[in-house]
């Protein structure tokens, strides 16, 4: 029973194991935030649960009051559910609309709420799920403004089983005239105080999901995303951690959003040091025309607090993510080891070159092969052909389906790449169809990878998008596909929407998108999908309700990588990243590292090759046939486990990753080394997660340790050697 209804109270308390989200409702109007933290077991009436401190107007300085209420209040003080503009809360709102007679004020107050068994679909968009109602209990609040008809909906889902707590709204036109939202986020916590960091996970192509810490300031600190996707730049997860926070103590609350378009999260400090955190669909240029009777569903904020440190708020997200939000045929198994040819010819290649890198594949038990960008159209460099999805037969006289049925004669699965939400002006499609792609008109056309962005808005290409795509997978045997997307929005306009809908085309485009990925999943469901943004441009929780895995960079160097994957796996789990190994020296950084180094940091995520095997030495092959074996026997130990980041890049010249296997029998330890210092100081290396009183046996050198011995002294290791690695498996005795 993880919703408790105080009645007397008025007190809603959410309970998941270890934490509560705690609502009040102040004065039987507002929904007001009490606490978001550990568990709480009892409540009380509102004053002896929170003390507002400056609640009353006249402790405010320059404040107003609101006379909506018994009390003396000022909104600006009270940690608002649902902060809404124009009534005195001067802190950014998570709602914003206009009504027809050009006023932007709303008073949403509480009309009653209903709890029940379960977690409903979100109409049009992805969410985390239960597969049975017993796994959590949903409370909605209903919210209504007596003038304008306005109806809220705010959606809280607590798991039972999980400390994890989601949110989302429905916004309801119930009143006679049409309402034009501008500002509708998807949630907001608020924590009384400001001793906190602001955690983000910023970056840029090949250049990923690098941490980022900055502390908590007066007014407005947030990430955003302004290019229609979730972007390389910034990434939508955010955490605010107490000052002494570390993986394993101090507060970590974790914001995340279910959403791939357009987004601000971000913290609003006031200057009582108060502090609101949010999440949502970027309000700038946003706007949605709600007529009468019609509804706006939010994307869904998942929320995860943790107060024991950041790896406790990982694993929460890593389970949820890959349990309830990942879902079909390869949610729960081990996926083939792959083999990508990008790397290895880019669009050079014919049939014969890729059927030759195949055999050379699965002489070394790779299991897929994958046949990237350059097979269709006349393309041959980036300039051309996108839309054009019909093969290229110069390339491939026999087709696609005929180089599958070779790829699968050599007992390997088959795989394409596509970039279905692109057109090249260049191209068939484009000379048909120019007004298919997003533009304004009277405006010219920023390319990016000269290339323009089809008009995902518009129902009708995208229902041919997917007719398109359902005849070339329904005439092949393609068991796997990587859907890529290669540049950002710029000028965000539809062909055929009215001039008081243009502002929805982003969202639109997020709704037809997510159409069009949902369709392709039900009637092809024996197809592994793999996302992919130029890297991971577009890596967010949208993505991982359809696509099992994604392409985590362009940057496959092994130390980058590590600062790549170790960023990601803040918040996202290793099952859903791509990691391969390329020749060196790396073709991004020309870096050299061994391949045994390449291999290990790939091990912790889906692993592949994206390289010519035949062009290894005869050692460097045998190593990639020792790698596949013993990939295959742990892959489920990397990806079901628990994964404790012992050493960071970014704070140490060296990183270890520690997997705890399911049954915790099996621990895995990568060391890596990155940049060696001569007589370099001894690194301590304590595992986490370990039975105290048992032994574990070193696999590969047979010695014992006790996991007392493991967990509280450590094991001792140097790092004189640039990029060098070690692994070690323990196991259980
Ligand atoms: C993007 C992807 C690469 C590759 C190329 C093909 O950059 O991230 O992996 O597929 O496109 O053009």
């Amino acid at each position: 029973m993880p919703i408790i209804y105080d009645e007397k109270n008025k007190i809603f308390n959410l309970q998941t194991p270890n934490t509560s989200y705690v609502i009040g409702i102040y004065e039987n109007k507002l929904p007001i935030h009490i606490h978001y933290g550990k568990r709480i077991n009892k409540t009380y009436n509102i004053d002896d649960m929170v003390d507002f401190g400056f609640r009353y107007y006249r402790g405010e300085g320059f404040s107003v009051r609101s006379v909506d209420f018994d009390d003396a209040i000022s909104l600006t003080a009270l940690p608002l559910e649902f902060p809404t503009y124009g009534s005195g809360d001067y802190r950014t709102p998570v709602f914003h609309a206009q009504y027809e007679d050009g006023s932007t004020i709303s008073k949403l107050y509480y009309e009653g709420y209903n709890i029940y068994d379960g977690k409903p679909k979100i109409d049009g968009l992805p969410a985390t799920y239960v597969e049975s109602d017993s796994e959590a209990q949903t409370l909605e609040l209903y919210l209504k403004d007596e003038l304008t008809g306005v109806k809220v909906v705010i959606r809280y889902t607590a798991y039972n089983d999980r400390d994890v707590i989601t949110r989302s709204h429905t916004i309801i036109n119930d009143g006679n005239s049409v309402v034009k939202l501008k500002n509708v986020m998807s949630g907001c916590i608020h924590l009384p105080d400001m001793d906190y960091d602001l955690v983000q996970f910023s970056g840029q192509w090949a250049r990923e999901r690098h941490i980022e810490k900055s502390p908590l300031s007066h007014g407005k600190q947030s990430v955003e995303s302004l290019r229609g996707a979730s972007s390389h730049i910034f990434n939508p997860f955010v955490c605010l951690a107490s000052k002494n926070a570390t993986e394993d103590c101090g507060d970590v609350y974790g914001m995340n959003l279910v959403y791939s378009g357009n987004f601000e999260s971000g913290v609003y400090v006031d200057t009582h040091n108060r502090t609101r955190l949010y999440t949502g669909i970027n309000p700038f240029d946003f706007e949605w025309k709600l007529d009468k009777g019609e509804c706006f569903n939010t994307p869904e904020c998942v929320m995860v607090y943790s107060d024991s440190g950041f790896s406790k708020m990982s694993h929460t997200y890593h389970k949820l993510i890959s349990n309830r939000l990942c879902r079909g045929k390869y949610r729960d198994i081990e996926r083939p080891v792959l083999l990508n040819n990008w790397e290895a010819t880019y669009f050079n290649f014919d049939e014969e070159k890729i059927v030759n890198i195949a055999k050379k594949a699965a002489e070394a038990g790779v299991e897929l092969l994958v046949l990237d960008d350059g097979w269709f159209g006349e393309r041959n460099d980036d300039h051309t052909s996108l839309g054009d999805w019909f093969v290229n037969k110069e390339k491939l006289p026999n087709g696609i389906s005929g180089l599958a049925e070779k790829i699968n004669k050599l007992g390997l699965k088959f795989g394409l790449w596509f970039e279905p939400e692109m057109i090249s002006e260049v191209s068939k499609l484009y000379d048909e169809h120019p007004d298919w792609c997003l533009h304004v008109e009277g405006r010219s056309r920023s390319l990016g990878r000269n290339q323009l962005i089809l008009d995902y808005s518009r129902d009708d290409v995208c229902d041919y998008i997917i007719e398109t795509l359902s005849d070339i997978f329904a005439n092949a045997n393609i068991e796997y596909i990587k859907w890529d997307m290669n540049r950002n929005m710029s000028e965000i306009g539809s062909a055929i929407l009215p001039a008081d809908r243009q502002r929805e085309t982003a969202h639109r485009y997020m709704l037809g998108l997510y159409r069009v990925l949902e369709t392709l999943k039900a009637r092809f469901p024996h197809i592994l999908m793999e996302g992919c943004s130029g890297g991971g441009g577009r890596f967010d929780m949208g993505m991982f309700y359809y696509f099992d895995q994604f392409w985590t960079s362009d940057d496959t160097d092994a130390v980058e990588r590590q600062f790549i994957q170790a960023g990601t796996s803040y918040g996202y789990p290793t099952n859903v990243m791509g990691a391969h190994v390329s020749a060196v020296p790396n073709h991004q950084v020309h870096r050299t590292t061994d391949i045994d180094t390449r291999a290990r940091v790939a091990y912790s995520g889906q692993f592949g090759y994206e390289l010519d095997l035949g062009l290894l030495s005869s050692e460097e092959f045998e190593s990639v046939k020792e790698q596949i074996k013993f990939y295959k026997k742990y892959s489920s130990v990397f990806h079901k486990g628990d994964m404790y980041r012992i050493k960071s890049p970014f704070e140490d010249n060296m990183t270890v990753w520690e997997f705890v296997s399911e049954d915790k029998n099996t621990v895995i330890v990568e060391i890596f080394v990155i940049k060696g210092a001569p007589s370099s100081p001894k690194f301590v290396i304590k595992l986490k997660g370990l039975e105290e009183n048992c032994m574990y046996r070193d696999e590969l050198t047979g010695r014992e340790y006790s996991g007392e011995v493991l967990m509280n002294i450590g094991l001792r290791r140097i790092g004189n050697r640039d990029y060098t690695s070690e692994i070690m498996i323990l196991k259980k005795i």
